[in-house]
């Protein structure tokens, strides 16, 4: 069965209210009716409502960068799962490897996240990958698969199939320098395969892995062109709306 390709616009902390309108209205006029590859936005929490807005009723589906493991209370700062159901998220990002680098979440952390977007019918992108130094020390495949193992403990095999992983090699994000095809394929298909251990063939056939990490329109189609790469998860170019509908379109 053919995977239909996903490719997620992860905004980080960047745009103003207007500037999110903005792009936001843009990608939808740009990629908003087309329906070969799935697409979302995830633009910083304060401006969901105004993106959801502004995508309007097209096939655009509304993500978030994070989310809090508890349902409500003295969690100052936080959002929850149910929160972002309320306005309209389809899916949450979990475990991007600026939560995990810079404000220091473990794959237990991301775990519990996991379970909770999951229960609160939220579909989660999952992200792994190595530094640097895990990938110049030979480390990539150990430091991939405890990452998935650990961040999907307790994710049944029905709700396996909600979840998108997203490989981005750290040393690839925002630097400009992406992994060849050659390098994603590789580690796209070890995900699989531990797939395979931890469900069974018809779940790590169905489940999509997306790249990350310096995506661009120039790059996008001989990523995507690859057995495992099933779409891509975009920073930097989504920050633009024809730069971001080009790696959209090179998918189709
Ligand atoms: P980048 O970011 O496309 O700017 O490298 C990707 C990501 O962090 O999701």
């Amino acid at each position: 069965m053919a995977r239909k390709l996903f490719v997620a616009g992860n905004w980080k902390m960047n745009t103003s209210l207007a500037a999110a309108k903005a792009l936001a209205s843009e990608v939808a006029s740009l990629v908003g009716a087309q329906d070969a590859v799935d697409v979302a936005l995830c633009p910083p929490f304060v401006y969901l409502p105004a993106v959801k807005e502004a995508i309007g009723g097209g096939k655009i589906a509304l993500g978030a960068q994070n989310m809090f493991y508890e349902n409500d209370g003295a969690f100052t700062g936080e959002i929850s799962g149910a929160m972002l159901k309320d306005i309209g998220c389809r899916y949450v990002i979990l475990g991007h490897s600026e939560r995990r680098h810079v404000i220091g979440e473990s794959d237990e952390i991301i775990n519990r996240k996991m379970l909770k977007a999951i229960s609160d019918g939220l579909l989660p992108i999952f992200c792994v990958g190595e530094l640097l130094a895990e990938r110049e020390a030979d480390q990539t495949m150990e430091v991939v698969r405890r990452q998935v193992q650990v961040g999907l403990e307790g994710v049944s095999a029905t709700d396996m199939l909600k979840v998108t992983v997203a490989y981005e090699p750290v040393w690839a994000i925002g630097t400009g320098k992406t992994a060849t095809p050659e390098q994603a394929q590789e580690v796209h298909a070890m995900i699989r395969g531990l797939l395979v251990n931890m469900y069974d063939k018809t779940v790590a056939e169905a489940v999509r892995i997306q790249y990350g990490g310096s995506v661009k329109a120039s790059n996008a189609a001989d990523l995507l062109g690859r057995p495992d790469i099933d779409g891509a998860l975009v920073g930097g170019a989504s920050l633009k709306a024809a730069d971001f509908a080009g790696i959209v379109n090179a998918g189709k």
